[in-house]
């Protein structure tokens, strides 16, 4: 049985596989509107969620498939205190497959060694976010054509923000990548990105965002994460570190890409959205395709 923790435990070659799966999805929808008939896939939402919830869930109805869970904490029983080990045995017991979110990091790893069914990490605290990476990694594929020879920009919440951890981790893997960090120092990406997932890679942390514009293929915005803060004053300080607007993007190259894993906050003004560069909304289109391709393939149906 195969789980999803993190993107690395998809090789290159098994995402290239997942990526070319997801294409002809979006290409021949119907050709896999049955391949789940009769599946069921539970969604454990520990944590707030709007996409990453019901594009899993959109995802498996896509494929025919049937969806149960809960949404939050409270309605489940974790309010109860029952363990995450004890909840996975039961819904090991209902669902085919799951995905679930959690604000503790390594709460989804801690499921795999109880859980019957493959589970998805679909977020754990501010470590990893292997599902929202796939999406980026197809949108940058289908928009770039390419997943090397990329200069992208990181832009905000490199601290708290997982999503980060998780496409840095994953795109270090592809040829001739070069990541341009941009950060207030507090929010700068763990030392662990630094030092041991970007060892010997090209990068570079900077404050600034106006100056590295220029020389960017793709920047990647981020909200900051208000809820991993521990201090309300430090979160009112940051929250508005980096906005993104139309004069700005006058700096940019024509063909840049603008992703954002949403929700935004105020890192990029509305002004931006109808800039053909703008491409976050079709990432949350691209997370359906990818996520039924991901579906499809832990249950040994691709
Ligand atoms: C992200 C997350 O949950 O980490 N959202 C998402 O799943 N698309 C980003 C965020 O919350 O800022």
């Amino acid at each position: 049985m195969r789980h999803l923790l993190n993107p690395l435990d998809f090789s290159v070659q098994e995402t290239e596989q997942l990526l070319n799966l997801a294409s002809d999805i979006e290409k021949n929808p119907s050709k896999y509107a049955h391949k789940c008939d009769g599946k069921r896939l539970a969604t454990l939402f520990y944590e707030p969620s709007t996409r990453t919830r019901l594009s899993f869930e959109a995802a498996m109805m896509n494929l025919g498939g049937t969806v149960l869970g809960f949404s939050s904490a409270d309605s489940s029983s974790a309010s109860k205190g029952e363990s995450v080990a004890d909840t996975i045995r039961v819904i090991s017991c209902y669902a085919n497959i799951c995905a679930m979110r959690h604000p503790k990091e390594g709460a989804p790893k801690v499921a795999t060694l109880y859980s019957g069914i493959p589970v998805i990490n679909a977020g754990d605290g501010g470590h990893q976010h292997p599902t929202q990476t796939l999406t980026d990694l197809y949108t940058i594929q289908s928009q770039k054509g390419r997943l090397d020879n990329i200069t992208i920009g990181l832009c905000g919440d490199l601290k708290f923000g997982r999503t980060v951890h998780s496409l840095i981790e994953s795109l270090v893997r592809y040829k001739n990548v070069r990541f341009v960090l941009i950060s207030p120092p507090e929010l700068r990406v763990p030392s662990y990105i630094r030092d041991e997932v970007l060892k010997g890679f090209e990068y570079e942390e900077v404050t600034n965002l106006d100056d590295v514009l220029p020389k960017l293929d793709i920047l990647y915005m981020t909200r900051v994460q208000k809820e991993r803060f521990f201090n309300e004053e430090e979160y009112i300080r940051m929250k508005d570190c980096y906005v993104l607007n139309k004069d700005k993007l006058t700096l940019a190259k024509e063909d840049m890409l603008i992703l954002h894993p949403l929700p935004r906050v105020n890192e990029i003004s509305v002004d931006v959205d109808s800039d053909p560069r703008a491409v976050y909304f079709k990432q949350v289109q691209n997370g359906v395709y990818v996520r039924m391709a991901l579906i499809l393939t832990l249950l040994g149906l691709a």
